[in-house]
């Protein structure tokens, strides 16, 4: 990393335990079951709770599940969904099907997060682009998936289900959307590199074919094989080599 450092920098120790926890949080469908204590439950929706958001409009909201019988029409819920993505899908079906996208009745808590109702009068950033709300949720659920992973807890992001049937199931109010199941708990270890990208579904694009310089489709300097000095030191701290930057 750079060793000029600007003088709000994080001590090096600290800055490679940012980095560790965005290189190593992982979306984790495998549970060991278990529980999460209430003070670290506390703890993560505090950090989701410190996120952004457009207008300072803060639009998450979180229901805690732990019924059983709950968690059991939620499950219902999204393998009905898998079912038809899978259809959707065409020729990728039976790859599809093979993938395990859920860990619904095995992780330790269950959160379903929310858009809350009343956001159309929140003008501030949301006039041009009212999709901003559901950005800054996406904030404060990245939030909660990395300081997850600091705790060695695993978190899963589920979103194959039918928002209205699933704002019906949890009584959301008019105006209010499920954007999320988050799946949360201990697990027995964290995949080394995305699940998709290990059962060969996708893979991490190079950074390079991505950033741009002045405008769209410029290739930028900045990842110019001369320049990546820098990015190799980062690199270093990507577990297993899975994450080639540049
Ligand atoms: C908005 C969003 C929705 C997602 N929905 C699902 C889902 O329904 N099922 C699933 O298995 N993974 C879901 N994922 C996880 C992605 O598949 C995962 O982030 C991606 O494969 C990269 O893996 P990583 O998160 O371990 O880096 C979702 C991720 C995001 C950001």
């Amino acid at each position: 990393m750079d060793p000029i450092q600007p003088s709000q920098a994080f001590s090096p120790e600290a800055r490679a335990a940012v980095y560790r926890a965005i290189f190593e949080r992982r979306d984790m469908r495998h549970f060991a079951g278990g529980q999460v204590e209430p003070e670290t439950l506390r703890r993560l929706l505090t950090a989701a709770h410190h996120a952004p958001s457009v207008g300072f409009m803060q639009p998450w909201r979180f229901i805690r599940i732990q019924d059983r019988a709950m968690r059991e029409r939620l499950h219902g819920l999204v393998e009905r969904e898998r079912i038809e993505t899978a259809r959707a899908l065409g020729q990728r079906e039976d790859e599809f099907m093979q993938l395990k996208v859920e860990g619904l009745l095995d992780a330790a808590e269950l959160l379903a997060v929310c858009l809350a109702d009343g956001r159309e009068q929140h003008v501030f950033g949301r006039r041009t682009l009212p999709q901003m709300d559901l950005a800054s949720a996406s904030c404060a659920i990245q939030n909660l998936w990395l300081a997850a992973r600091a705790e060695g807890l695993g978190m899963g992001w589920v979103s194959l289900f039918d928002p209205v049937e699933l704002a019906a199931l949890l009584g959301l109010p008019p105006g209010a959307e499920p954007i999320a199941l988050l799946c949360l708990g201990p697990v027995h270890e964290f995949y080394a590199e995305p699940m998709l990208q290990q059962q060969k579904w996708a893979r991490r694009q190079p950074l390079n074919e991505l950033v741009f310089d002045e405008g769209w489709g410029c290739v930028s300097a900045l990842f110019e094989p001369s320049a990546s000095s820098g990015i190799a030191a980062l690199e270093a701290l990507v577990p297993n080599g899975q994450g080639q930057i540049a």
